[in-house]
């Protein structure tokens, strides 16, 4: 039997890797345009950090984490996202410390959740993220926001959604937790066995459910935003203040929770509203987080971020029909004519390379009308023509593919020669 990859991940081939390289440049362009930097942590960390971090309770933490026993009896888990990871090295560096503050940070890489693969949820997915740490004031979770959208709009997506809520502080979600818990007590037995054990421990988690969406008690759960105590109301309208003062956009629904634990204040996740996008509309969410840096050991530092799967980008991407310039071509191919002339190809390949022009040869020994065929195939502007005359006067002829103008050029000139152009 052959052995294909493991369900829920995939292999990037060549046509895919050009459109994700073109992707990712165009990120972290945005990350130096916005001044965030890239920190790079490992894929697999302690569980502990998630178990803490991303929250008990969590389906993530409770169904969906890689998690193994390494060689020396730790238990480690593959990172399910990267807020965790981060907070982490921001508390084990003391980046707090560091004069420039906020700290703002950007990564990219791969997350691992075990859950049921349908189009645009992958056990392997890859997301790019910022985390802006050691600012507690609206005008950075705008920010988060206004890149959160750009990285959408940079690449020339159009119909974008922006949902904010308010989860509140501490005081304010107590007060909701509360008032959650006495709603769901009369219809607990109705709930999932989830949602019942969940209940008293993490009633936000109920409004989650993936299983009793539909429940009645759900549509008249209490609203998050009729709990918020004054301060953490006015912080909600500070941060639409400011994402009005940028033009951006927004929707609030109160009903949007996340599925992380640590959030407070701001959460937001950006929707494609693209005919034909899908199930899964979300295409990206975050949020701040004023308990985390804390919990993981670290001083009460809040911080707000979000990530994107560049999976979900890509599949707003198909559904908008924006296609990725991405030019594949080369600018010279050079063809041999006999054995000899062999040799002088690898040589000016070689020389054309060092001086940054994209060349290929024929590695099949192939005959001149097949070399021809491929240079066309490859895109290429240029052709370098040699064969043993040539090679005896130190010359090559030099074909413009597009015009079809045609040179007697030095060899030693060659590059200069094809970045000139003619
Ligand atoms: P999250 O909502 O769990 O948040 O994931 C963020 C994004 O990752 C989702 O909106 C989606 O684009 C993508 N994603 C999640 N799971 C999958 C999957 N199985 N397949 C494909 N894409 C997926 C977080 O991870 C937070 N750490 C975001 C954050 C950063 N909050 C504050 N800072």
């Amino acid at each position: 039997m052959n052995i294909h990859v493991p369900r829920g991940t995939e292999d990037l081939l060549p046509e895919a890797t050009k459109k994700w390289q073109v992707i990712e440049e165009k990120l972290n362009h945005l990350a130096q345009i916005y001044n965030y930097k890239e920190i790079r942590t490992p894929i697999f960390e302690r569980t502990e950090l998630f178990q803490r971090g991303v929250g008990d309770t969590t389906d993530i933490v409770q169904k969906e984490m890689y998690t193994f026993e390494d060689r020396g009896g730790r238990s480690l888990t593959l990172r399910p996202e990267g807020t965790a990871s981060v907070a982490r090295a921001y508390v084990q560096h003391k980046i707090h410390g560091s004069p420039e503050q906020p700290t703002k940070l950007y990564y990219i890489g791969p997350m691992f959740r075990y859950e049921r693969p349908q189009q645009g949820r992958t056990r392997q997915f890859t997301q790019f993220g910022i985390e802006a740490i050691g600012s507690a004031k609206p005008a950075i979770d705008a920010e988060v926001m206004a890149f959160a959208m750009d990285c959408y709009q940079a690449l020339g997506l159009k119909s974008l959604k922006l949902v904010i809520n308010s989860l509140g502080d501490k005081d304010s979600r107590e007060a909701h937790r509360n008032a959650l818990i006495e709603h769901f007590k009369p219809v607990k037995d109705d709930l999932c066995q989830d949602c019942q054990s969940r209940l008293e421990k993490n009633p936000l988690r109920l409004l989650d459910c993936k299983v009793d969406r539909d429940h009645e008690a759900m549509k008249t759960a209490p609203s998050i935003l009729d709990y918020l105590n004054e301060e953490s109301s006015t912080y909600f309208e500070q941060v639409k203040k400011h994402l009005d003062a940028m033009g951006i956009a927004y929707v609030v629904d109160e009903t949007l929770v996340r599925g992380l634990d640590y959030y407070t204040h701001t959460a937001f996740e950006i929707m494609s509203e693209a005919e034909g996008f899908g199930a899964i509309t979300t295409l990206s969410g975050g949020g701040r987080y004023s308990g985390l840096i804390e919990e993981i050991g670290g001083p009460d530092i809040s911080g707000i971020g979000f990530a994107l799967s560049i999976e979900r980008l890509l599949m707003a991407l198909d559904a908008e029909g924006v296609q990725l310039d991405q030019d594949e071509s080369i600018d010279c191919y050079v063809i041999a004519i006999g054995d000899e002339a062999k040799y002088t190809s690898s040589n000016i390949v070689n020389q054309l390379r060092k001086e940054g022009v994209k060349a290929d040869q024929d590695y099949l020994d192939k005959k001149v009308k097949g070399q021809f065929k491929a240079a066309d195939r490859l895109g290429a502007t240029y052709a370098v023509i040699i064969g043993e005359e040539e090679i005896a006067n130190g010359v090559a002829n030099v074909k413009n593919l597009k015009t079809g103008d045609q040179k007697t050029v030095e060899i030693k000139h060659i590059p200069k020669e094809i970045k000139t152009g003619f």
